[in-house]
């Protein structure tokens, strides 16, 4: 044979192997995805509110850091008792954000630039603002049932009328409220502001899928479905709730933790939605062609529970039961700590269904900097993009946001807002958030060091490394991972997380993390040569840097590189 011919049929049989794992992988099952909160990415007016124009002109930026898909906190009509999540019209934008023609406008750039979009789906509750409550409020034909209303029960002791259960409200205080007019409790698992809407009532699920198709028919690529444990609660046969037994977690009655609730979260009723809203995504697929449409679901659950809810063979549920585990870590958590997160899910969910995905940050949560370090920020980012599956991340997380200490005013106080300032594009006035005089929270001062446009210009800020990142997870070693033996992670010392990214025929990454303070000796990790492609700000090393892991290799406190064998 002469030696061209047999240098094709390698480089053939290379190529093949390389490209064999991408094939059978849907977009989603390796996507980045990102998390914007719309208030806080962009202002286009001026007024200091983050809008769907000004999401729209960013859409590049996501566009340059390797963004698979970005899902939006809700953009829906709103009184923003729970900005955005408390719900008054499903089918229309809030003013703040823009209008329906502005959402057209960001789909059809979207759609240009290859970033899909995904909107926030809040189907367990809607505003008490909403129509639809003030109908049922009203008894009207065909709301009287759309939400849950009980007469409540009489106290025998003081023969007065009290709440149908002790169920206490994810925010605090009684998950029953009474309504003067209708004269009944109606149930809300959120705020008072929030009342529950009533699954176990056909046309409340009929509508929840007009609601999807009406977006669908948007262009959206799918959608990220919130509080998905709350939406159904226990009654008994009898028209009764069940009271929720005490947990033993808290000592204050108000508090939610107060019980445990076995009556109000992750009822059977809920896998089986999962299943009807994914069926419902993959016939309007068939039906009109395009990628998958996806389904997010946020629930803090244990993962036999978010197992369930990804469904099986004969049930498909929702492909990205959001992963919280790495968000349970702490700046004291060591590699084996983050190795033990990992394994959690890895061990039900990777062993069941071949599928992972990992979140370090959302709205709700305050940010990596503050909950592990700011010398941590780049290590995560390096850890959920290095490992097989999906990544989120939370705007900011890839140029090292930080909370921000926000004063309470009057009596209304949003403990979560110090994770919800505005992105930080440049050193300019308000960050080029907004040209407004002031912005709806207060832009960090940090923004004159940490801000998109500085980082792009330094060599390993953390949005370059980011940004390398995403440029790996389409290599044809980190598309592999599907394959047999195609991933592997360990802690290799206690601090030393070793993640490791192969194809098996000619390319192998060897991602190398410190979480610890002190230096940490390696010796004999392999015998392959292996070149240096990503090193943090920690590292005294520089990329094209080689080294033989034979040899030993020192990291330095909180150092995290990335090395590449190649045939
Ligand atoms: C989810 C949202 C949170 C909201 C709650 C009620 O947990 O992430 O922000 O307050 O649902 O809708
Ligand atoms: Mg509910």
């Amino acid at each position: 044979m002469p030696k061209w011919t047999h240098l094709g049929l390698v480089a053939f049989l290379l190529l093949s192997a390389a490209t064999a794992g991408a094939a059978d992988i849907d977009w989603w099952e390796n996507a980045a995805l990102y998390q914007i909160y719309p208030r806080s990415f962009q202002d286009s007016d001026g007024d200091g509110i983050g809008d769907l124009k000004g999401i729209t002109s960013r859409l590049g930026y996501l566009k340059e850091i390797g963004i698979t898909a970005t899902w939006l906190s809700p953009i829906f009509t709103s009184p923003m008792s729970d900005f955005g999540y408390d719900i008054s019209n499903f089918y229309d934008i809030d003013p703040i954000f823009g209008t329906l023609s502005d959402f057209d406008a960001l789909i059809v750039e979207a759609k240009s630039l290859g970033v899909k979009i995904i909107l926030d789906f809040v189907p367990n509750h809607s505003s008490d603002e909403n129509e639809w409550f003030e109908k049922s409020v009203n008894r009207e034909e065909g709301y009287d049932d759309f939400y849950v209303w009980d007469d409540g029960k009489l106290n025998e002791v003081t023969g007065e009328r009290e709440a149908p259960s002790n169920w206490i409200s994810v925010f605090g205080g009684p998950m029953w409220t009474w309504n003067e007019k209708r004269q009944q409790y109606f149930l809300h698992q959120f705020q008072v502001k929030q009342p529950d809407l009533n699954f176990t009532n056909p046309m409340v699920r009929e509508h929840m899928l007009d609601v999807l198709k009406f977006w669908l028919d948007r262009g959206v690529d799918g959608f990220r479905i919130d509080a998905v444990p709350h939406i159904y609660e226990k009654r008994e046969a009898n028209g009764s709730y069940p009271d929720e037994p005490i947990s033993g977690w808290s000592n204050n009655p108000e508090a939610y933790d107060y019980h445990d609730h076995i009556y109000t979260k992750d009822q059977p009723a809920t896998v089986d939605l999962m299943y009807e809203w994914r069926a419902y995504l993959d016939a309007y697929q068939a039906e009109n062609g395009g990628d998958s449409r996806v389904l997010l679901a946020e629930a803090y659950s244990s993962v036999e529970t978010l197992s369930a809810y990804f469904g099986n063979s004969t049930n498909l549920g929702t492909q990205l039961p959001m992963n919280f585990q790495l968000m349970y870590l702490d700046g004291y958590s060591t590699a084996r700590d983050v190795v033990g997160s990992i394994d959690y899910w890895m061990n039900t969910m990777w062993r069941d269904h071949q599928t992972a995905n990992w979140v370090i940050g959302n709205h709700d949560t305050i940010r990596v900097a503050d909950r592990m370090g700011a010398h941590k920020v780049d290590l995560l980012n390096v850890i959920v993009n290095a490992l097989p599956g999906a990544s989120v991340t939370y705007y900011g997380e890839e140029i090292g946001m930080s909370n921000v200490e926000i004063a309470c005013t009057g009596d209304s106080c949003e403990d979560r807002d110090g994770e919800r300032t505005p992105m930080q594009w440049t050193p300019g006035q308000n960050a080029d958030f907004s040209s407004g005089e002031t912005t709806w929270l207060p832009v960090n001062p940090d923004y004159v060091r940490y801000n998109v446009q500085t980082e792009r210009g330094v060599a390993r800020s953390s949005l370059n490394i980011f940004k390398r990142l995403q440029a790996l997870k389409s290599s044809s070693a980190f598309l592999s991972f599907k394959e047999e033996g195609g991933f592997s992670y360990e802690a290799v010392t206690e601090q030393v997380l070793q993640i490791i990214r192969t194809n098996k025929i000619s390319e192998e990454y060897r991602i190398l993390v410190n979480m610890g303070n002190n230096m940490e000796i390696l010796d004999g990790l392999d015998s392959k040569t292996y070149e240096y492609v990503l090193v943090t700000a920690y590292s005294p090393r520089y990329p094209g840097n080689t080294v033989n892991l034979k040899e030993r290799i020192i990291l330095m406190p909180y150092e995290a590189v990335v090395l590449r064998w190649h045939a």
